[in-house]
């Protein structure tokens, strides 16, 4: 591949048509304010903002908390199956817009049966939607169900084995919410649980978290995948471990802006991480809350840090190597991008 033939100019096309997956999006933080708003009135709740734009305008974070509260507020207007269905299909929409293939998708249900919307209802929703994305759009997706890392393992216990009927419906854990002072550790008997089950585990660690908790999430919980991670640059030995062991870790510029991750784009330590053999690629997490989607995300990134068509490249097979499905999958996807990539010159 000749990745010097293709310049800067035609950089943000390739980008924006290279085929990719996504495997840090939590569907909660794709509900866009005008479906908050919509569901809203068909569910006749009471938003405690008057419109759309006051909304949005809230969307000004400190940190990880002052997003989480807002983003739990937005997520009380869902109750039915169609509610849920409506938020991932409109997902998969922006998603076959941005040349995503296949999508694993975050959901939290504690945030939903907290206030008496049944697992059924959730996962019946966002499955439905799944089915329809591959008929209809042509993406793959499957859902990774997310225990709430401020809630109990008591309630985490109850969430798993509430969903223990719709096993067929997900093919893992994560861990996600507020992460400081909810180490990995907290839920190392859920998560061998869910390893009893056949599922497949991922977790949260090193957002805002120290190192330490990407170690517990690798060694305690057992992950197969870091979400976000990128504290793991304080830790050299971790590094190594993580670039040795080709550890993915599903990493999020946009979220890093809008959290203070990062005082900067400029300033995130992707270019860094990829450059040091680490496994990570761009995810998007709650594209409707951090403004923008897989291509803005990648558009984004690579202005900011001066990126070119041979880190595309790596990115895009980053993402198929750290997606959950067969090696035949990800060399058709492989073959995919070759194509692309020889369409765009290189
Ligand atoms: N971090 C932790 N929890 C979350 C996030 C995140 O980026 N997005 C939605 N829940
Ligand atoms: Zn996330």
């Amino acid at each position: 591949m000749n990745f010097d033939a293709i310049n800067s100019a035609q950089l943000p096309a390739l980008l924006c048509a290279m085929p990719k997956t996504e495997l840090h999006i939590h569907i909660e933080g794709s509900l866009e304010p005008e479906l908050i708003f919509a569901l809203a009135k068909r569910n006749q709740v009471r938003l405690n903002y008057a419109t759309v734009e006051e909304l949005r305008s809230a969307y000004a974070f400190t940190d990880l908390q002052s997003f989480l509260d807002i983003y739990y507020a937005g997520a009380s207007v869902l109750q039915h199956p169609q509610d849920f269905y409506d938020m991932a299909w409109a997902y998969f929409l922006r998603a076959k817009a941005d040349n995503v293939v296949h999508a694993e998708i975050f959901f939290d249900p504690q945030t939903h049966t907290e206030r008496k919307v049944s697992m059924r209802t959730v996962v019946t929703g966002l499955h439905h939607a799944c089915t329809d994305a591959k008929e209809k759009l042509g993406i793959s997706s499957s859902l990774i169900l997310c225990f709430l890392r401020h809630l109990s393992e008591e309630s985490a216990f109850e969430t798993l084995e509430q969903a223990i009927p719709f096993k067929d419906m997900f093919i893992g854990v994560g861990l996600d919410s507020s992460e400081r002072g909810h180490p990995p550790e907290k839920f190392e008997r859920v998560f061998k649980r869910a390893h009893q089950l056949g599922l497949k585990a991922v977790a949260h660690a090193g957002e805002e978290g120290p190192p330490a908790y990407i170690w517990s999430a690798l060694d305690v919980l057992k992950a197969e995948r870091i979400d976000h991670g990128v504290q793991a640059i304080h830790d050299e030995v971790l590094m190594q471990r993580l670039a040795m062991e080709r550890v993915p870790l599903t990493v999020c510029p946009l979220s890093n802006l809008k959290l203070c991750v990062f005082p900067n784009l400029k300033d995130h330590n992707l270019a860094q991480m990829l450059s040091q053999g680490l496994c990570v690629m761009i995810n998007s997490d709650d594209p409707a809350y951090f403004g923008g989607y897989m291509n803005e995300n990648f558009l984004q990134t690579f202005a900011a840090l001066n990126l070119n068509a041979s880190h595309a490249y790596q990115l895009a097979c980053n993402s198929f190597e750290a997606a959950f499905v067969d090696e035949a999958q990800k060399l058709a996807w492989r073959v995919q991008l070759d194509a692309c990539f020889q369409q765009h010159g290189a």
